[in-house]
């Protein structure tokens, strides 16, 4: 059966580029995959790549496999990635089963999937799953901050929000519990903070020899 998911982001393909060229993510998106310090050969896993908007963050020395539920917009981000000078490889795929081996990739980019996606603790885990000990993950998304609690007016927006488009109201911090990702840095990145830059690293928990 084909998802929500799919169907209502294969409407937003089209217009996702024009819709979101107004909210100038430029600058966080740079910010947040420059703190990945991706080095030449590295192999970096986009989840949930859209149109592929991250792509030209993304130094040419590093291979990209580019991930999304939604053909239409993967379809926008093939044509884009014609014209990148390193490898991408791009697969439908649902970022709640990554057909990868463990610890296959060296950094991973979540931006603006994590609040979008249904049961998004399955897509954190498969993050941390497949993420090498050490690696990065990159993260841009609105999130509420611990301790915040979403105001009447957000959760009156959310209703229509959050089937249409995104979750405005999610927290970040319970989808980790259990992984071995950590918060590394937390930035606000416009609309007075509630669009935010996230920095996890995995930490190294096999035992020492
Ligand atoms: C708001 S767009 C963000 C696209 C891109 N990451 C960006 O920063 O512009 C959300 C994307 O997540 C994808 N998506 C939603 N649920 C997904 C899932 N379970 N697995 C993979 N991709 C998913 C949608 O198809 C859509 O392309």
């Amino acid at each position: 059966m084909i998802s929500w998911d799919r169907i209502r982001y294969s409407v937003w393909a089209p217009i996702y580029d024009r819709l979101v060229a107004r909210m100038d993510f430029g600058p966080a998106r740079r910010r947040s995959i420059e703190a990945l310090a991706l080095a030449p050969g590295d192999r970096v896993l986009i989840v949930g790549a859209g149109t592929g908007l991250d792509l030209e963050y993304v130094p040419a020395g590093a291979s990209v496999v580019a991930i999304d539920i939604t053909p239409a917009m993967l379809a926008r981000l093939e044509r884009r990635a014609a014209s990148r000078a390193g490898r991408t490889d791009a697969r439908v795929m649902d970022a709640r089963r990554l057909e990868y081996a463990d610890a296959s990739f060296d950094a991973v980019i979540a931006h603006l999937v994590i609040a979008v996606m249904p049961e998004p603790e399955r897509g954190v885990r498969e993050i941390d799953r497949v993420l090498k000990p050490g690696g990065r993950v990159a993260i841009f998304d609105k999130f509420l901050r611990e301790g915040e609690a979403a105001t009447p007016v957000r959760r009156l927006v959310n209703l229509i929000a959050r089937p249409l488009f995104s979750d405005m109201n999610r927290r970040l911090e319970p989808l980790l519990a259990g992984t071995a990702l950590r918060i590394e840095r937390d930035e606000p990145a416009g609309f007075g903070g509630w669009y935010r830059v996230i920095a996890l690293r995995k930490v190294d928990t096999r035992p020492r020899l």
